[in-house]
């Protein structure tokens, strides 16, 4: 039984052959030869938010040949208090696999225990491994291997994206930096589990410096939103701007996971500078999951 619950735990075979797929899934969308999920139900189980998520796997799913449930936790009993391990041997006696966006990561390793479906993470708050494949896969669709690149994260150092991209370095071989004030860098405890070549450092000049990838995430991450006003003073000038691009490689690529906050993270020109990556690389969401999908079931 395969699950997609983090990067942490994808080796680096799979997450190669997801990213190899994800190409082909791209080429021959409307015309894939075998359909990998027909006669399957898929459930999607969110507790937050979602556009790119959600609308990639419920169309992934359905041009796979597979048929969606969206279930947003308060609209069934998961909402009222039912236990995870029990509305996880009810789906897995009914559908055959699962999508889940949550909090704790814990509920996402839970579910796939108890249902005996592959499961899906989402995004929890621990990290968004679907998001990180996506955005390795548009490197290289753009720039050819990401191996021995410099990736340069900027922003919220602690949150669910940059731990996804922290696993990925070593696995995938490139230098990863992380440029956030002191109270936002990841934790050592992930930066020692996950190995590779990781730079962490308050200084985003430093950081910038000849990267391949400048990329950044919200400042206030679903779930954070009580510590909004603090979370703006505190990241105030950790953005993407026209002077942080100059420092990078000339043809240096910008990223977003999306949703962007213009003027925070990003500024609004340079988001709109970079806005043919940025949707290519939202669109690729779409690709990447259906070779996510494939590979679960294969
Ligand atoms: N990037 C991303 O996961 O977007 P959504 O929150 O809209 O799914
Ligand atoms: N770090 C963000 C990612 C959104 C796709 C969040 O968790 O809200």
């Amino acid at each position: 039984m395969k699950h997609l619950l983090s990067i942490e735990t994808l080796d680096t075979t799979a997450a190669r052959l997801i990213l190899e797929q994800s190409g082909v899934f791209k080429k021959q969308r409307g015309q894939h030869p075998r359909l990998p999920l027909t006669g399957q139900t898929w459930a999607l189980i969110f507790s937050k938010s979602s556009t790119r998520t959600r609308v990639s796997f419920e169309v992934g799913i359905r041009e796979l040949g597979g048929e969606v449930l969206f279930l947003n936790k308060n609209d069934i009993q998961l909402g009222r208090g039912e236990p995870i391990e029990d509305t996880a041997r009810v789906l897995g006696r009914m559908v055959h696999g699962a999508v889940i966006r949550t909090y704790a990561q814990q509920e996402v390793e839970a579910f796939a225990h108890w249902s005996a479906i592959p499961t899906v993470n989402a995004l929890t708050d621990a990290e968004h491994p679907c998001q990180i494949l996506t955005d390795i896969f548009t490197f290289e669709e753009k720039r050819g291997p990401i191996a021995g690149k410099v990736v340069t994260f900027v922003g919220d150092g602690a949150c669910n994206v940059p731990a996804s991209w922290i696993f990925a370095a070593g696995k995938l071989g490139f230098e990863l930096r992380i440029a956030a004030p002191k109270a936002y860098q990841p934790a050592p405890e992930i930066l020692k589990r996950a190995g590779g070549n990781i730079h962490v450092t308050d200084d985003l000049q430093a950081a910038a410096r000849g990267a391949d990838l400048l990329y950044t995430d919200v400042w206030v991450s679903m779930g954070m939103e009580a510590e909004t006003a603090q979370r703006l003073k505190d990241l105030a000038g950790y953005q993407i701007n026209d002077a942080l691009v100059r420092l990078a490689k000339p043809d240096a690529l910008v990223m977003h996971c999306l949703p962007a906050y213009r003027d925070k993270e990003i500024d609004a020109a340079t988001f709109e500078a970079h806005a043919q990556t940025i949707f290519d690389q939202a669109e690729n969401r779409l690709h990447t999951q259906k070779s996510i999908l494939n590979w679960l079931v294969s």
